[in-house]
């Protein structure tokens, strides 16, 4: 219960707050993220309450194993491993879901939400899969549902989408989600690793899980895509309309050769509607340009760089995941829904008017760097890969290659574009995605090339 004498830190605390009813929290999950929530609430319980104008109450706290809870500011008696009864409890007002994954997530806040509680979560795939079922449950119900920290961890990006942004019209949206690939291709930027040793680096780190599939394979970047896009377009954009491509065929060579270009690769998740009748939304590894915002965003940082018509661009920048930070969003969240509860009202939902539709990603056009390992990569051979780009009358364009350190020295030097087993690239202009991976399938036909070829997409 809040003590009045523990306020006189808070600079803007007044009687009013006391005088108001408490707002109680009921926390599912106490791991990374939960505990260090639990800790904002109890530790700057003061500052909290006054911003509300109403006392802010952890009220109960429930994970799987109660007993092995090591956080301090938990007191024991709030602990319990019944999750579900916690949801149905009259006496908490706001539901905090930091448990993940689709189920038991996904009945605990339907459930929370039909009882008439507001409900934070940072879960990400509960979102890109039933987000705008549960957008409609809680405004169907007069409650909030908040979810700041399910995209970009600390960064304020969902609020600013839903609010600040909500007079403008977005036309493009190019996200650093994944502060593990991100750590990952950084790694291979600056310092010169492969794939395998940047990835060990980032599990070092602790970034990167002991099975780093989802974040390697694009599929965590690709929830966030789907939330992103559900807000900038008010339409329902589920993780299943999301195309998604990973990094690991990223080569240090690929690396060096965007560094010579002038460029980095960058993990994206884009969300677009260039048409008008139709959005996009996806997730693959970039050519970015080394001009732009998002290639100054190193390490395990996250940034989200949005174009709108009359804002024009914006970029927020921070830290995407981490318990503290991730924290901060949540906190963020639930102050929001506690001084709606104080108010006696609730954040406008996620309306879904929009009529567009889902553009084929095929349809999209775009300029693609093509990589073609070769066996060997005299003129001749290269001639019969650059003769698939004219077959398919796109406009092509041979890059100088770089000089192979591994080259052998038999026949001349693959710098010279002349001999000895290599990369040969292509910059192939304004292409459809649908002829570019016609391309590609046809490419694997040429015995030369002795790899699945790569296209990576040019953001300027
Ligand atoms: N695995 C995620 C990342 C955690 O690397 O960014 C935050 O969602």
């Amino acid at each position: 219960m809040l003590d009045k004498n523990n306020l006189e830190s808070a600079q803007c605390a007044n009687d009013d707050c006391f005088a108001a009813d408490p707002i109680r929290v009921g926390l599912l999950g106490a791991g990374t993220v939960g505990s260090q929530t639990a800790r904002l609430i109890v530790e700057e319980n003061a500052e909290l309450s006054a911003r509300i104008g109403a006392p802010l109450e952890l009220a109960a706290v429930a994970c799987l194993h109660p007993e092995e809870v090591d956080a301090p500011w938990i007191s024991k008696d709030l602990l319990s491993a019944d999750a579900g009864a916690i949801c149905k409890r009259e006496d908490i007002d706001v539901i905090v879901e930091l448990i993940g994954g689709l189920e038991p997530a996904h009945t605990f806040v339907k459930t929370a939400l039909e009882c008439g509680k507001s409900v934070v979560t940072a879960n990400k795939a509960l979102l890109a899969k039933f987000g705008p079922e549960l957008y409609e449950c809680a405004q169907k119900n007069g409650v909030d549902l908040s979810f700041e920290a399910s995209v970009a961890g600390a960064i304020p990006i969902l609020r600013p989408l839903r609010e600040s942004l909500v007079g403008d019209k977005i036309t493009q949206i190019f996200g650093i989600v994944n502060g593990t690939t991100n750590y990952i291709l950084d790694e291979m930027t600056v310092r010169g690793l492969d794939f395998d040793s940047a990835l060990r680096a980032a599990q070092e780190k602790g970034y990167a899980e002991a099975d780093p599939t989802g974040d390697v394979e694009g599929f965590d970047a690709a929830n966030k895509a789907a939330i992103l896009a559900t807000l900038a377009f008010q339409m329902p954009i589920s993780i299943d309309d999301v195309s998604v491509e990973g990094i690991s065929a990223i080569t240090a060579e690929d690396i060096a050769a965007a560094s010579a270009q002038n460029r980095v690769i960058k993990l994206l998740a884009a969300v677009a509607s260039d048409t008008r009748v139709a959005v996009s939304a996806s997730v693959y590894p970039a050519l970015v340009s080394k001009e732009h915002p998002l290639a100054s965003v190193h390490g395990s940082f996250n940034a989200v760089f949005v174009k709108a018509q009359a804002a024009d661009d914006l970029m927020f920048y921070g830290r995407g995941a981490g318990g503290a930070p991730t924290a901060s969003a949540v906190v963020g969240d639930i102050v929001g829904a506690a001084r709606n509860i104080a108010r006696g009202c609730n954040d406008a939902s996620v309306p879904m008017y929009n009529a567009k539709s889902l553009a084929s990603t095929r349809s999209i056009r775009a300029d693609f760097v093509v990589r073609c390992n070769m066996e060997d990569t005299s003129l001749a051979l290269c001639g019969e890969v650059m003769d698939v780009f004219e077959e398919h009358g796109v406009n092509a364009e041979r890059l100088p290659m770089l000089c192979q350190t591994q080259y052998d020295g038999e026949g001349d030097c693959p710098a010279c574009g002349i001999g000895g087993p290599g990369d040969l690239r292509v910059l192939v202009k304004d292409c459809t995605e649908a002829d570019l991976s016609a391309i590609l399938a046809d490419l694997q036909k040429v015995g030369a090339v002795c790899a699945k070829p790569l296209a990576l997409r040019i953001i300027e």
